[in-house]
């Protein structure tokens, strides 16, 4: 009997209790049933997450890029693989069938080894979503070459920042990238970030927007004649199960980003069996997410999930509203999208609009609808169940993160009842915990703490990129025992989850997860400022938006006020990139402190949401007479 593709309540309830009285029995049974294995492993699972360390599949061979495109050759080569929705309507798609992935991956990888790139080598992927990122993130699994791919919305500071972290040797990009009716000069930040990378010997660039970039004598190469006199066939690197598969970046509390290491069996197994579920796929689905690659929902659910699963998924290269508002459903009709994953910060953007936008389009063909990223509020869940599934797509709202590799806590549509804003249940396999701030578990329903999960599961970072302590001392101190999340979750009456948001310092905007300390040492950096400090607030579209606190030092105290913001936004997306940009910020003389000199970030939460009815008491604050002041000012 196969667990591999759950139906009904009562059988995820079956699975889900075996997934977690015998877990090394129950996802080795999965891994040896749906997976190509080279050698199999000698040990399903050890742990210890006191050091941590966890292992799984240890001893076992494979390659991940045998399972998700060589394997399907004999059975679905002419089955399309990527559909690619360019950014402008009017440019033709592109259906790549496994067959040409196959002869694409193949050529890249090649392209990677004459450069002198091997098993073990960093490789930074810097490139807009197109299929040339998909294929060279495969390519790199092919022969063992660890991707980080860095978000083409990234400034030069923040991709040299990635490069270095991790000595990429090479860089894949491009010489531009479309963003609706805009087109950015991606390969003059390259040039720019490359200016303190001196471990870059090489630069490939795919050809996109034609537009007219410099390109470095003997460190820069056009790609697409370096592929084209490629070889079609690249004999697959065997790789143990536990070796890197990918490092991607995500922020922490301190100015540094965190490189979370992914490795190869777990993850495969992992995101390969939660796509299966979580978006219902079957044979001949056409399933589109339409997350960047940059991000973790991207490389789980666009590429390894589904490729591995032999599905056909569309790599989109625009934004919801280009030509018009209506472009998401448009291409729903014009590819006949059966599983639809996005963020709820694009719902509520679309929501904004005329009905007409979707009214226009036959949206018949949807059966899954998804939700990722952020709290999905009840009036969007609403508005996406009646208008977009006509309240037949039942919507999964899937919680998990970076360092989670894939799925933990979602309904599985046709089998969980969805609750609007509610997570649900935990996918199977995943143990959820609500803590209390002393660190106990807190048992039974209708309850509320901080989340953490108790046992691993296959496809958990294993690891941040040269900082093993930071990796124990971020997720696995505060709870022992436990992996701690970093959010805050609900327990409902039935058991159903509810995540309430981040407990952190980390800040979700616009489905982006940001760290109010890079934001800080940014506007830091600016000559005017002396300190800083950024908390979020509610902002009926991205969820968050950020407001700053800024001091400035003397010699800015006479400086014109709209000219000082804008050039600290402007310093922000130099650092960072415009993600990142403050939609408020006011001129403070202090921030409120405690006595040992932390910022009470809690007051000035408050104070950008609109809410000092109940500040707490202020009286033991360092500086207690600067809170009036900063709500008399408010901004
Ligand atoms: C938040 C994205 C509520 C959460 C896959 C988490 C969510 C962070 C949901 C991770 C959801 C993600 N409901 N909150 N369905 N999904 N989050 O690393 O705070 O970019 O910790 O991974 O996003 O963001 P990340």
């Amino acid at each position: 009997m196969s667990n591999y593709h759950i139906k009904h309540l009562e059988e995820y309830f079956q699975v889900y209790r075996k997934s977690v009285r015998n877990p090394e029995a129950f996802w080795e049974e999965i891994a040896e049933e749906h997976f190509l294995w080279r050698k199999k492993w000698d040990k399903v699972l050890s742990w210890d997450f006191s050091k941590p360390e966890v292992t799984w599949f240890e001893g076992a061979q494979l390659n991940i890029t045998e399972n998700c495109i060589d394997r399907h050759l004999a059975t679905r080569g002419e089955k399309t693989a990527i559909i690619f929705e360019p950014n402008n309507p009017e440019e033709e798609a592109q259906h790549i069938s496994y067959y040409q992935l196959h002869d694409k991956v193949c050529r890249m990888a090649n392209v990677l080894k004459e450069k002198g790139i091997q098993k073990g080598d960093r490789v930074c992927v810097y490139l807009p979503m197109i299929p040339e990122l998909a294929v060279t993130i495969l390519a790199c699994a092919r022969i063992g070459a660890i991707h980080s791919v860095v978000f083409a919305g990234f400034s030069s500071n923040a991709l040299a920042t990635r490069i270095n972290d991790s000595d990429c040797k090479i860089v894949i990009t491009s010489d531009g990238s479309y963003r609706g009716n805009k087109s950015i000069d991606l390969k003059g930040i390259v040039d720019k970030a490359l200016e303190e990378c001196p471990g870059v010997a090489h630069v490939l660039v795919a050809k996109r927007t034609k537009s007219t970039i410099e390109m470095k004598n003997g460190r820069d190469e056009w790609l697409q004649p370096l592929l084209d006199a490629a070889y079609g066939d690249c004999v697959p690197e065997i790789m143990d199960a536990e070796d890197p598969l990918f490092i991607l970046y995500t922020s922490g509390s301190t100015g540094r980003p965190k490189g979370m290491v992914h490795t190869t069996g777990g993850y495969m197994v992992y995101t390969a069996y939660t796509f299966k579920n979580v978006f219902q796929y079957r044979e001949n689905d056409v399933y589109w997410c339409t997350a960047d690659i940059g991000w973790i929902t991207g490389h789980s659910y666009i590429v390894y999930g589904p490729l591995a699963n032999g599905a056909t998924t569309v790599m989109f290269e625009g934004v919801p509203s280009y030509p018009d508002f209506g472009r998401f459903w448009e291409v729903i009709e014009k590819h006949k999208v059966n599983q639809f994953y996005t963020a709820p910060t694009a719902i509520r953007a679309l929501a904004k609009q005329n009905l007409e936008f979707v009214e226009n389009h036959d949206l018949s063909s949807l059966k899954v609808l998804g939700s990722v990223g952020e709290p999905i509020n009840e009036e969007a869940w609403h508005w996406y169940n009646n208008n977009v599934g006509k309240k037949k797509s039942p919507i999964v709202d899937t919680w998990w993160q970076t360092e989670t590799g894939g799925i933990m806590i979602t309904p599985i549509p046709y089998v969980t009842p969805t609750t609007p804003t509610y997570a649900t249940l935990p996918f199977i396999g995943i143990q959820p915990a609500l803590m209390d701030e002393e660190g106990h578990e807190i048992m039974g329903n209708q309850v509320e703490g901080r989340l953490c999960i108790k046992f691993p599961w296959p496809s958990m970072a294993r690891t941040i990129w040269g900082d093993h302590d930071r990796y124990r001392d971020t997720y696995f101190t505060a709870y022992k025992n436990n992996y701690f999340t970093g959010d805050g979750a609900l327990r409902d009456a039935v058991g159903y989850y509810r995540i309430t948001g981040r407990v952190d310092d980390v800040i979700i905007v616009s489905g982006h997860n940001l760290g109010t300390a890079p934001i800080e040492d940014a506007i830091n950096e600016h000559p005017a400022v002396a300190e800083s400090a950024i908390v979020g607030f509610p902002h009926d579209v991205k969820g968050n938006a950020l407001y700053g606190y800024v001091i400035l030092k003397e010699t800015g105290e006479t400086r014109d006020r709209d000219n000082l913001r804008n050039e600290i936004n402007q310093q922000i997306t130099e650092h960072i990139g415009p993600i990142a940009k403050l939609d408020k910020i006011q001129f403070v003389s202090g921030l409120p402190k405690t006595r040992s000199g932390k910022i009470m970030r809690r007051i000035l939460r408050k104070i950008a949401s609109n809410d000092v009815s109940n500040l707490g008491d202020t009286s033991t604050l360092l500086n207690p007479e600067v809170v009036q002041e900063i709500i008399d000012n408010v901004v």
